[in-house]
Formats: C-alpha cells, sequence, structure tokens
C-alpha cells in the first residue's frame, strides 16, 4: 500500500536536496571567481600593460629602452636593474616593488617618486592594476613564463 501523501513529500526532499547541492555548487564557483577578481587577471593586464610598451619591455628578449626592464619587476628593489640609467629620484628612493607600493606608484608615478623620469600620468583604475599587476607577476625575473 502506497501512501500518496508520504511519497509526494520524499519526492519534494530530494528535489530540495538536489537544488541545495546545485546552490552550493554556484556558491563555490561564485567565490572561485571572485578570488581570481581579487588577484587580477593577467589576460586582461596583458592589455593594460599596452600603455608601458612604448618605453618598457617585458619577457625573454626584453631589453632597456626608454624604461628599463620589468621582467620580475613585482618584489624588485627600485633602481637595480643592470644597465639601465636611472634617475637619482628613482635610484635613491629605497622603495620596493611589492603590490602595494607598485600600486601606489603607477597610481600617480611622479607624486610617489618626485623627481623621476618616468613620465607617465598614472593609472587610476583599481582593476585595471589589479590585471596589470598580474601580468606583470606572470614573468620571472629572467623573463620566463611562469606557470
Ligand atoms: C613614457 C615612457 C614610460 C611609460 C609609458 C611608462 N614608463 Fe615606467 N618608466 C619609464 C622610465 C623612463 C623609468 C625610469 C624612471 C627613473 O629612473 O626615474 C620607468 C620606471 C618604471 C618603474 C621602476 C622600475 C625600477 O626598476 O625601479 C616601474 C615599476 C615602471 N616604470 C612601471 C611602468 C608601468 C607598469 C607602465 C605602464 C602602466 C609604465 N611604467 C609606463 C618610462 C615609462
Amino acid at each position: 500500500m502506497t501512501q500518496p501523501g508520504l511519497e509526494g513529500k520524499h519526492m519534494t526532499q530530494k528535489t530540495f536536496a538536489a537544488f541545495a547541492f546545485a546552490f552550493g555548487c554556484l556558491a563555490a564557483l561564485t567565490g572561485v571567481a571572485r578570488a581570481e577578481d581579487a588577484a587580477g587577471d593577467a589576460a586582461l593586464g596583458e592589455k593594460v600593460f599596452n600603455k608601458c610598451r612604448p618605453c618598457h619591455m617585458i619577457g625573454e628578449t626584453a631589453k632597456n629602452s626608454v624604461g628599463p626592464v620589468l621582467n620580475g619587476v613585482i618584489g624588485r628593489k627600485a633602481g637595480i636593474y643592470e644597465g639601465y640609467n636611472y634617475s637619482e629620484a628613482n635610484k635613491g628612493s629605497g622603495l620596493t616593488w611589492d603590490e602595494a607600493t607598485f600600486r601606489e606608484y603607477i597610481h600617480a608615478p611622479q607624486a610617489k617618486v618626485k623627481g623621476t623620469k618616468m613620465v607617465f600620468a598614472g593609472i587610476t583604475n583599481d582593476t585595471d592594476v589589479s590585471n596589470l599587476i598580474a601580468y606583470l607577476k606572470s614573468y620571472d625575473a629572467a623573463g620566463k613564463k611562469t606557470p
């Protein structure tokens, strides 16, 4: 003897469980996507880097040009890339380009390092800067793509 009422309730619980599972997965996926946002997107950062290309090179064959090579620049001390003729302002800044310092600098280079010869207005959009940082970090100090 089946009791339609009970069977119906049983199905509802199953359906509910399935929905709960689906929502759980969605929430987890959204969480991952958000974490990536915060860390920046290197592919989008490559487009931001087009603003730097007139003066900076990056990658295994990069050479100093108007500005120094930017391989491994995040975490690098200011003014130390070999063979580049830095301004006294940059060399004597005592800065290390950790993410927070780089962020301030690229927001307004001439405000952060008074007298720098980097003539660049700056990038004010925080998402653009996060993506740019992710792109810069995708190269190691030798200009190799990091895995
Ligand atoms: C018009 C040319 C120009 C543009 C555009 C430019 N830079 Fe520069 N950059 C320079 C010059 C020149 C220096 C050397 C500054 C000095 O010695 O005072 C420099 C220095 C730097 C430094 C310090 C490096 C070190 O070794 O201390 C960083 C970091 C940097 N630039 C990042 C960037 C990024 C990222 C962009 C793009 C968003 C950019 N720059 C755009 C010319 C430029």
